[in-house]
């Protein structure tokens, strides 16, 4: 599936989440803290319903293992058959770099061009294609060198020479394990725009919280958002109350108010939802229907 089918598919999703139209329960979390967590997703929409089983696991990269690795399974709603299973790291890569780019098109500036992903990871290459494909000018920038230039080489796009560089672009998307701040105190210029895609479970920031004070707050889902992600900290403290901050599934449907000034700095917290990714199961399965000639496993 290309990254622009995505964006697509993830907009629709957010739509019809924020219209009551596709339901979500909220993920489960089984930790095994400090080596990593798992995590049951469900959701239903359209006619089917997903669950994803994934992990979270920072240290596997050194080992030569994946952070994100599971299963997407999907179901008929109608009669409970199973349809599909997907890898789910091929799911979440896809349906992540296309929520971050969404919230950047959707948040930026309307003259927006540069965009950077800082964090080359598996999830920052993802975004890092999506905003290319896009036609976004891109720049990549990480504490290993190595995995920027290689994504960079990979797509076409350049290297950062620093992360002050990076965080010089009108579209920022941070994609790290969010256990250090990468955008500090007074770092962000006006009219500028960040998905905060890394900090997705309890203990995780990217951004200082005197910064996102200084930003107008945009997430998925208040309740994710609010208990395991970068506004978590914020919240606890109650320097942030839900009326501070407006989902994005609201902003596209029409229902609530966007950027309101090229001035301001915007900033999307992503968590990540199941919806998201029965959007990407569903357009899936949609292109596998053109797959004609390659066996499909009959459940
Ligand atoms: N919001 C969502 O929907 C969503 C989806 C998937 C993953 N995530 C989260 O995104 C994060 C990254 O996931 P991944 O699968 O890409 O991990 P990964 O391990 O493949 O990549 C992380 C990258 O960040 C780099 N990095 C580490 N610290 C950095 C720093 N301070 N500044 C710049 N770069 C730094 C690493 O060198 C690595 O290249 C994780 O925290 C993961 O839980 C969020």
């Amino acid at each position: 599936m290309s990254p622009a089918r995505a964006v697509d598919a993830v907009r629709d999703a957010f739509i019809a989440h924020a219209r009551g139209e596709w339901t979500m329960p909220p993920k489960v979390y089984v930790t095994n803290y400090p080596a990593g967590d798992f995590r049951a997703m469900p959701a239903l929409g359209a006619g089917h319903a997903l669950l994803k089983w994934v992990t979270s696991f920072p240290g596997n990269p050194a080992r030569g293992l994946p952070t994100v690795a599971g299963l997407v399974l999907v179901s008929d709603a109608s009669n409970g058959t199973l349809r599909a299973v997907l890898d789910a790291g091929s799911v979440t890569a896809l349906r992540t770099g296309a929520a971050a780019v969404l919230a950047a098109e959707t948040l930026g500036r309307a003259d927006a061009e540069t965009a950077a992903v800082i964090g080359a990871g598996v999830n920052g290459r993802a975004t890092a294609r999506t905003f290319a494909a896009r036609g976004h000018e891109v720049v990549l920038w990480d504490v290993d060198e190595s995995r920027a230039r290689g994504v960079a080489d990979e797509l076409g796009a350049g290297v950062a020479q620093s992360l002050a560089d990076a965080l010089a672009a009108d579209l920022v998307a941070t994609v790290t394990p969010g256990h250090d701040v990468v955008i500090g105190d007074r770092t962000l210029f006006e009219g500028q725009h960040v998905s905060l895609m890394g900090a997705d479970g309890p203990g995780k920031a990217e951004m200082a919280g005197a910064e996102l004070a200084r930003a107008r707050l945009f997430c998925d889902d208040w309740k994710q958002a609010s208990h395991g992600g970068e506004l978590a900290h914020a919240v606890e403290d109650g320097l942030v109350t839900e009326a501070d901050v407006t989902p994005l599934g609201r902003v596209l449907a029409g229902e609530a108010a966007g950027r309101e000034s090229a001035a301001e700095i915007t900033a999307f917290d992503s968590t990540g939802l199941a919806i998201q990714d029965l959007a990407i199961a569903l357009a899936a399965l949609e292109a596998a229907g053109d797959l004609s000639g390659l066996p499909l496993l009959d459940l």
